[in-house]
């Protein structure tokens, strides 16, 4: 069921998680029998029930939430949901004893996720990204970054990009597209290293620019580890990206220790990802200039890899944010809740940094921290409605789904937890 009204107001809400410690108790900002008003897509009250304003005009579509509770709509910061195809024959053999890394390099890997990706239609990878994005939204997501980087050309990186963009206007979530064409050297790049200097060039001289100017992306991401980018390379597309006005975001220190974290410090990246093996610091430099460090619990646990160790960061004073990193090879899962518990669980982060994690945080490294991850005044009308009273509910009992709903700019949507893969989108106006 999805309702398109002009206000929207949501009481009985027995614990609103407002996730901005300023409008409530504790980091979490919690309100307890509390009232959330939206007016088209912001929120123009959000507090106790028993200050809520007289709502003038029309009578706003009410819902009882009968002392359930309200979260902002959770942040998916780094997603890889566009992709054909599957990599069990790759899980089968990580299993018997392979690496990531060998695997990848006799032509596996993320390899073979481009060759499944091209050939697939333009309507499959929509179809796919949209049901993908649908199963986020049914853990209480309602803004996805998603990377391109499974086309690995011009033609079919822009295509990419274009699903992404489709898919946006078809579902619920909001998708945030991300350039990643520096995702892998293609199989035609790695004949020589004039074909790999060239693959480069094309990245910076006509991807690039073309993305730009259609305002394809928001943002451009780089791989750099052994196998994939070196350091250099990927300072040479995030300065390009930069130049054309986009935001950054790296792909970091995931396997081995590169250095590219103390680059996406330098060059003033929103965020860097992965981490387990950065350096000190380079963390250090990540909080100096403010980038967020977004945790893969998902992708260290599916590789058996050590996971991102929250010690490390909190000591460096750097912000975290946790995401899914969904994508067929190293973490394909759709539950974002799952993702913070297994930082908590696996990683050493609090239970309060991990819901800020999927929220405030996961915003900031979106930019969009101004705009979403927080519930109160001013802020878009996001939500994410639980069938709980605790926001710790959400990490404890393993795998668990309490989301019932997600309002997203200010319109209800209610999400039916036993079909978590596919929930309706209703009429749009
Ligand atoms: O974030 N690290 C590079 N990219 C993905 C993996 C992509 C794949 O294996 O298909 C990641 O883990
Ligand atoms: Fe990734």
């Amino acid at each position: 069921m999805s309702t398109a009204h002009s206000s929207l107001l949501l009481r009985g809400v027995g614990t609103l998680v407002t996730c901005d410690p300023t409008l409530g108790e504790g980091p979490l900002g919690l309100v307890r029998d509390a009232a959330v008003l939206c007016r088209g897509e912001r929120i123009v009250y959000a507090g106790p029930q028993a200050g809520l304003p007289t709502v003038e005009g029309a009578e706003p579509l009410t819902l009882d939430l009968d002392g359930h509770m309200v979260m902002p709509g959770l942040v998916d910061c780094h997603t890889h949901l566009v992709f054909a195809g599957d990599r069990l024959d790759d899980f089968q053999a990580r299993l018997e004893g392979d690496s990531y890394a060998a695997i990848a390099s006799r032509g596996g890997g993320i390899l073979s996720t481009v060759r499944a990706t091209r050939a697939a239609s333009d309507e499959l990878l929509v179809d796919l990204c949209e049901g993908r994005a649908e199963r986020l939204v049914a853990h209480g997501v309602t803004t996805v970054e998603v990377k391109s980087g499974y086309g690995l050309d011009p033609r079919q990186e822009l295509r990419l990009l274009e699903v992404i963009r489709t898919a946006s206007q078809r579902c619920i979530a909001e998708l945030v597209p991300t350039f990643l064409g520096a995702h892998t050297l293609p199989v035609e790049a790695r004949r020589s290293d004039e074909a790999r200097r060239a693959y480069v060039d094309s990245v910076v001289d006509d991807m690039l620019p073309a993305v730009a100017d259609r305002g394809l992306a928001r943002f451009c991401d780089v791989f750099v580890e052994e196998g994939a980018f070196t350091l250099e390379e990927g300072r040479r597309v995030l300065m390009a990206a930069r130049e054309l006005g986009l935001g950054l975001k790296v792909h970091a220190d995931q396997m081995t220790q590169t250095g590219a974290a103390g680059l996406a410090a330098e060059l003033g990246a929103v965020s860097a990802e992965h981490l387990e093996y950065a350096s000190d610091e380079d963390l250090q430099a990540m909080a100096r200039a403010g980038t967020v460090a977004v945790l893969l619990p998902g992708a260290a646990f599916f590789l058996r890899d050590q996971p991102p160790a929250a010690a490390r960061f909190r000591a460096a004073g750097v912000r975290m944010a946790i995401a899914t990193d969904f994508n067929p090879g190293s973490s394909p899962s759709a539950h974002l809740p799952l993702m913070a518990q297994l930082a908590v669980l696996q990683g050493g982060v609090t239970l309060d940094e991990a819901i800020l994690g999927i929220t405030a945080h996961a915003a900031q490294a979106l930019d969009l921290h101004g705009d979403r991850g927080t519930v109160g005044a001013g802020m878009r009308a996001d939500l994410a409605l639980f069938r709980a009273r605790d926001p710790r509910e959400l990490l404890y009992e393993i795998g668990a789904n309490h989301c019932t709903g997600v309002v997203k700019s200010g319109r209800y949507h209610r999400v039916d937890a036993a079909r978590t893969s596919r929930i309706r989108v209703g009429a749009r106006g």
